[in-house]
Order: C-alpha cells, then structure tokens, then sequence
C-alpha cells in the first residue's frame, strides 16, 4: 500500500514517515521544507512541493498510483495565527482544500487528518470527549475545524473517506533518537525545559504560575509521537471498514502541570532546570486533558507510553545528540 505522507518533514509527520516504512508501507514524503527538514527525511523520496501549488500536486498523483494521504501540513503556531490569520487560512485551508480537490481527481478516497485539541477553545468539561463544543478561540484551531467541516462535506458528496486525529500536546522522540522535535523558534514546552537544561539559549520561562490549578500552573496532557502515529496506522486501517469522516482525541488522560514537567525532567536529566516565572502568555486555557477513550474503544489504540518520564527520556536523548 503507498501512502503519501503531506508535511513528513516535519515533526509527526517524520515519525509518521519512519514508522510506516517500518511495518512495509511504501511511504512518499511531500513536503515544502518551510518548517520541515530535509534530514528529517529518511525513508522515502521527497516531493518538494507546496499544496498552494495546484499543478505540482497533480503531477504528484499523476505519478502515483497513490492509496492514501496522511496529512500533517500546516502552520501551526497558535500566536502567529493570531497575528498573520491569512496565511493560516490559506496554508491550512486553502492547500487543503487543494489537496483533496487532487485527491478526488485521480480518485484517492481515504485521508487522515492531523487536527488539533485548539477546535475546542475554551474546555468546559475535566476530560475533553469529542463531543466538547467547538468554539476555537485562535485562527489555528479555526483553520484545522474548517478542514475538519469540508472533510464532512466531502464524505457526503464524493464519499470521501476520513479521520481526523485531535493532538493534545504531542511530545518526545524515536526512541533510536534517529529524529525528533526541532522547531525554529521552539515555543513548546517540553523542548524548551531540556534547551534550558542544555544551556541553550535563556532561562526557561513559565509563562504564568496565577492559574487556578494545584500549584498555579498550566496543565496539559503529554502524548508521545509514536503514539500518535500507532493511531495513524490504525486510522487508516479503520477506513477499510468505515465510511464517512470520523474524528478521535488523541491525548493521555493525565494532566502534568508545567512545573511537574521541570520536576519529572530535572529526573530524567539528573539536572536543575534553570527558569524564571513570566506572565501568561495570551490564549493558554489553565488545563487541557483528553478524554481519548474514543480512540481506544474504535481505533483499538494501546498508547505505549503511561508515562511521562519515559516521554520526556526520550526527547532528552534526542535533545543531547540531535541531528538537525
Ligand atoms: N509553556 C511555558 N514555557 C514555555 C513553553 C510553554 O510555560 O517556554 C507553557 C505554556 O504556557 C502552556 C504549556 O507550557 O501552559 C504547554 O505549552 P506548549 O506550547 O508546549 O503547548 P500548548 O498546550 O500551548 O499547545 C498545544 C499544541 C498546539 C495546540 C494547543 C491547543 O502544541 O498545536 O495545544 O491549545 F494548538
């Protein structure tokens, strides 16, 4: 089976690309390197291509015969999206809506969907469910909820075939440490603790520690990328049998405040974790946790990471000795 894998350049997409080729899938990787990185690109060729480029794309497909698209490009910055909202619409909108127009064109009917945990804006339950109202309170949440109402759109009139997956806070690394998170400028927080460990670059900020949770930092819920990506193969594999567009959280369960993130890293590191407190940073609800039984029970996902100093054991041999 070939599936194309749209932003594999790039962090999940990456871990996607490496474990699909490892269970004998042939993988193409598409990518316009603008965040991606070509290092990142190791069991595949490269599509060097932009979605906005209509005619690129068909040449893709034209060469196919593709089976399936697994789709992780996107802007992806909350706060940028709130600022520069056009290229968000049209990156994560309009180059979607592309490629599924090519899509259905050389008639390839099943995609899964990178989306995001930020189509719910504020969280008005403990544990998310999919059925959370959604209410995106960034252009970045609006954008990937967009693509997720076209993806219902084209289930019904061109039987389209889809799953969206919707992240928490995606984290860690291939455990050969081959690849992992390298964004520029990293705003996450997790590579922002073992940077501030590593001596690179400032302090590590908390932004805020005034939020009603136990010790006044945010919470969030830390799910590792390998994870993710047994929930891909899984999507895919839940299309043969399943029509119309589905959607599942993807997250842990298990809120980690920011400073039991530092403690559990400062574990894992056998280092101190050098930070200072900074105010809030704008649009940071004060927790965010996944109610992912919904991908357990349909998708049979078995995440196997409990726990999150194995998460964050990971990322640290990436962060010691990364490659790009
Ligand atoms: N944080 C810090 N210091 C940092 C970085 C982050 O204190 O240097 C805090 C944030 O304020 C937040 C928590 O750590 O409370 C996690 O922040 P991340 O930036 O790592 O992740 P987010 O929860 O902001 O973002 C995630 C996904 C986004 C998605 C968003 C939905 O990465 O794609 O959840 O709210 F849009």
């Amino acid at each position: 089976m070939h599936v194309l894998i749209c932003g594999g350049a790039g962090y999940v997409g990456s871990h996607m690309a490496k474990w699909m080729a490892s269970r004998g899938f042939t993988v193409s990787v598409l990518d316009n390197l603008s965040t991606g990185h070509r290092a990142a690109v190791q069991w595949s060729d490269l599509l060097e291509v932009n979605l906005l480029d209509k005619h690129a794309l068909d040449q893709v497909f034209s060469a196919g015969p593709i089976d399936a698209v697994m789709h992780f490009c996107a802007r992806s910055l909350v706060g940028e999206s709130v600022v520069e909202p056009y290229q968000y619409y049209e990156n994560n909108v309009v180059g979607t809506l592309n490629l599924l127009q090519a899509m259905r064109k050389h008639g390839v009917d099943r995609l899964v969907f990178s989306s995001t945990a930020a189509v719910y804006g504020h969280p008005e339950m403990d544990h998310i469910d999919e059925e959370h109202r959604k209410a995106p309170i960034n252009p970045y949440g609006m954008s990937k909820l967009m693509v997720e109402h076209m993806l219902a759109d084209a289930a019904a009139a061109y039987g389209l075939r889809s799953v969206s997956l919707r992240y928490f806070n995606a984290a860690g690394a291939s455990e050969d440490a081959e690849i992992g998170e390298a964004h520029e400028p990293e705003t996450h927080l997790i590579p922002n603790v073992l940077k501030s460990v590593l001596g690179q670059g400032a302090a590590l900020k908390i932004f805020g520690d005034d939020y009603p949770t136990p010790d006044g930092t945010c919470v969030r819920d830390y799910v590792h990328v390998d994870d993710l990506a047994q929930a891909h193969e899984l999507a895919l594999r839940y299309m043969d049998t399943h029509e119309g567009a589905h959607a599942f959280n993807l997250g842990s369960g298990e809120g980690y405040s920011v400073r039991e993130v530092m403690s559990v890293a400062e574990r894992v590191t056998g280092r101190s974790v050098p930070y200072e407190v900074a105010p809030r940073r704008a649009g940071d609800p004060a927790v965010l946790v996944a109610s992912s039984s919904r991908a357990r029970r349909e998708l049979g996902w078995q995440p196997k990471y409990n726990e999150l100093g194995a998460i964050i054991e990971s990322a640290w041999r990436w962060h010691v000795n990364r490659k790009f």
